[in-house]
């Protein structure tokens, strides 16, 4: 092809691209768009994940954990922070305030009670209600009291459960299990010489049976220390009669101590 054919031949491309709309120079140098959009990166599909592993379910073993927690408490401001912070316990979530302890840790006598109820879920202590009133007077008759300083005319005062439950109903057996390693520890911390095991549940949680009407009286022994079964406070308000018994626990108390 001479250049004259050249020169209509490119003239005549020109113009059918012209025609064709494309009548704007925008380069210098000819593009190739087809080749361009081969080029085109494609949209990236989205990297499949790996599928996640399943959430094992992994069964808490609520007993375990309080033991362990219990048993790292050094002292008895660790043990009530261990409890504050334990959240295994439906009870917790219902209750006002955690009820730890009252008295004298230094006591030589340890009062163990049941649970809260109204009146020391609101106040944060033990045996405040009707029941701690009559019990504040029993100890008075053997010359005990919750306040003193001196350990061998003091009593320090806790419960088998921190938390009020529902409508101050029993605790059932798991509560019992799962709270029952503080107990252990602060009998442990506190060391008393002697314990008292108010009414059924305190028995049952600490020597494994209830019956308290055959029961009080007689000596036991919880974690190598003596324990006496007493009925509880709450039951001579009920029953005015067994306060003839709870005069001779007091009593039979009073000279063990000597
Ligand atoms: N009854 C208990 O056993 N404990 C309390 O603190 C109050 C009532």
């Amino acid at each position: 092809m001479d250049s004259a054919e050249q020169y209509y031949e490119a003239k005549a491309a020109l113009e059918w691209q012209v025609e064709l709309g494309a009548d704007e120079a925008i380069g210098d140098e000819p593009l190739d768009r087809y080749e361009l959009v081969a080029e085109v990166p494609k949209p990236k599909a989205a990297k499949a994940k790996p599928a996640a592993a399943p959430i094992p379910m992994v069964e808490v073993d609520a007993v375990a954990v309080a033991k362990a927690a219990a048993a790292g408490a050094a002292d008895l401001a660790g043990l009530e922070a261990t409890l504050a912070a334990f959240e295994l316990c439906e009870l917790k979530r219902g209750a006002r305030n955690l009820v730890f302890a009252d008295g004298n840790p230094a006591a030589r006598v340890m009062i163990i009670g049941e649970a809260p109820g109204r009146d020391e879920d609101r106040e944060g202590k033990p045996f405040v209600g009707r029941a701690g009133m009559l019990l504040d007077r029993m100890l008075a008759a053997i010359d005990l009291g919750r306040a003193g300083p001196d350990p061998a005319a003091s009593v320090y005062i806790t419960n088998i459960l921190p938390w009020r439950p529902p409508q101050d109903r029993d605790p059932s057996p798991e509560e019992i299990a799962m709270l029952r390693p503080f107990v252990t520890r602060h009998i442990e911390l506190a060391a008393p010489d002697l314990i008292v095991l108010m009414g059924n549940i305190s028995c049952l949680a600490m020597l494994g049976r209830k019956g308290i009407t055959r029961m009080r009286g007689s000596w036991e022994e919880v974690l190598g220390r003596p324990a006496l079964p007493m009925f509880h406070p709450a039951y001579l308000l009920r029953s005015p009669h067994a306060k003839r018994e709870a005069w001779a626990d007091l009593l039979n108390l009073k000279a063990k101590l000597g």
